[in-house]
């Protein structure tokens, strides 16, 4: 099929990337000229495993400066553009009301199917058809619009993408969900022959599971399951505030409730909460549409509260184990939101951070691969590569990320050079008896 896909972000470039791999014509559509041309030489234009190798197996995707007649041929065209939050916790729909604008202009063809991937509020689907008729000229038709959320992580990209747990299928008419439906055949089926580093894992070979759906229930599911993943965390973060204060050991607590195979043991790590750009978007902007429509989600706005706190703890352990904050030097171990990607948005190294300077500490971070990130956005901290040096007369340190790079540090070196001795242990990875072994105090979340 011939497919463009406008949003070359996470989700446009390593769909568009994946279905290059079974089989269909890609042209990427990109506004940021800088990307584009990162895009043609093949170079990542931010970290996710697998992506330049990807990028250099389909040196055939094109990515034009304008639209001209590729809309027009496209059998599907996805849409992958950001929809950022709004202060009041809605979604900034500009870019895809913009992209509607764009495509209308550059004309579609009557059975081409517009694909959603981007997350958008309930309703955007049948919106944005109708957007797209209104600016039509000549020929009108309404377009066809399915939704088709996207599920996978940062880091995982790639497998994810691969190798999903479902495909949702949400559209209105039977024979635009078959058209989507086909796009992803060997996705579904399985059956195409996986990129030499991107195996399937043992036991992931049958067929993935796809469930049609009308289109607003395909948007709700989207928002429905980041909403519960997060709830799931901020739930196991309050089990383990609570073991703080009863004594008890989270990580006992959450394999014995993982075990129950109704709970499952997966996303019950407890630690510094959720970032990302998902999870605090997506939670707000479900809670927000509730809201709208008059009804109150008390459960969201406690799994929004337990979260902010469990960032404002950290803080808190910190200022408790050093005697204050003012004039003390701590370091962060990790900036980026989770290990594997560089992606800073609402990480929680970055609002810990601020909290601490508000508070008059001197913080140091270091991060196997976010750095250059961090010194673009301009972060009010210092930024060192070697976490050795960064560590070099602190006060105190914050494993804020659990990297595989900090998992098995040197603690006697570190000893040697801090200051202090406490080490807050946010993401519950370390080893608590190397650390303590090596002198130093440890904390952690929940333990
Ligand atoms: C998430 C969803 O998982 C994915 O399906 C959706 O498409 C996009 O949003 P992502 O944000 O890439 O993916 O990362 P994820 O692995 O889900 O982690 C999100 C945050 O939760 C990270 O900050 C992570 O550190 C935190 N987390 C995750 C925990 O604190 N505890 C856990 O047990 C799991």
């Amino acid at each position: 099929m011939k497919v463009v896909v406008a949003g070359m972000g996470y989700v446009g470039l390593v769909t568009g990337l994946v279905l290059a791999e079974m089989g269909h014509e890609v042209v990427g559509m990109e506004k940021d000229k800088k990307k584009r041309e990162l895009l043609r030489s093949g170079i990542p234009p931010f970290y996710e495993p697998h992506l330049e190798e990807l990028l250099a197996r389909h040196t055939e995707v094109v990515y034009p400066d304008e639209w001209g007649g590729w809309g027009a041929c496209a059998d599907v065209i996805i849409v992958s553009v950001g929809t950022p939050p709004l202060p009041q916790g809605g979604s900034d729909l500009s870019q895809v009301r913009a992209l509607a604008q764009e495509i209308a202009r550059a004309g579609i063809g009557k059975e081409t199917v517009i694909i959603n991937k981007s997350t958008v509020p309930m309703g955007t689907g049948g919106w944005l058809s109708r957007e797209i008729h209104s600016h039509m000229k000549g020929q009108r038709f309404l377009p066809r619009v399915a939704s088709c959320p996207e599920f996978l992580r940062e880091g995982v990209a790639f497998y994810d993408a691969f190798y999903p747990d479902r495909i949702v299928i949400g559209a209105d008419r039977p024979t635009t969900r078959a058209k989507v439906r086909m796009l992803f055949e060997k996705i579904e089926k399985q059956n195409f022959e996986p990129p030499p580093t991107l195996e399937r894992a043992t036991g992931k070979r049958g067929r993935v599971p796809v469930l049609e759906t009308g289109l607003e229930s395909a948007e709700l599911i989207k928002y429905a399951s980041n909403a519960f993943l997060a709830t799931k965390i901020s739930f196991i973060n309050e089990v383990a505030n609570i073991c703080d204060a009863v004594g008890a050991d989270i990580g006992e607590v959450s394999k014995g409730m993982g075990l129950d195979a109704r709970i499952a043991g997966r996303f019950l790590r407890a630690g510094l909460g959720w970032g990302g750009s998902c999870f605090g978007k997506d939670v707000s902007s479900l809670s927000h549409q509730a809201a709208e429509r008059g009804y109150v989600a008390r459960l969201l706005q406690s799994a929004i509260s337990v979260n902010a706190f469990q960032r404002e703890k950290a803080v808190q352990k910190l200022a408790e184990g050093m005697g204050g904050v003012r004039g003390k030097r701590v370091t962060l171990l990790g900036i980026s939101f989770k290990p594997g990607t560089s992606d800073l948005r609402d990480a929680p190294a970055l609002t810990i951070a601020q909290k601490l300077i508000d508070r008059g500490a001197l913080v140091t971070a270091t991060d196997p691969v976010a750095l250059p990130f961090a010194r673009e956005e301009g972060v009010p901290f210092s930024l060192v590569a070697c976490p050795y040096e960064a560590m070099e007369g602190a006060d105190s340190v914050l494993l804020a990320t659990e990297w595989p790079d900090y998992l098995d540090l040197d603690w006697d070196r570190i000893k040697k050079g801090m200051r202090g001795k406490l080490v807050l242990d946010g993401r519950n990875s370390l080893d608590r008896a190397v650390v303590e072994g090596a002198g130093l105090r440890y904390k952690g979340v929940g333990r």
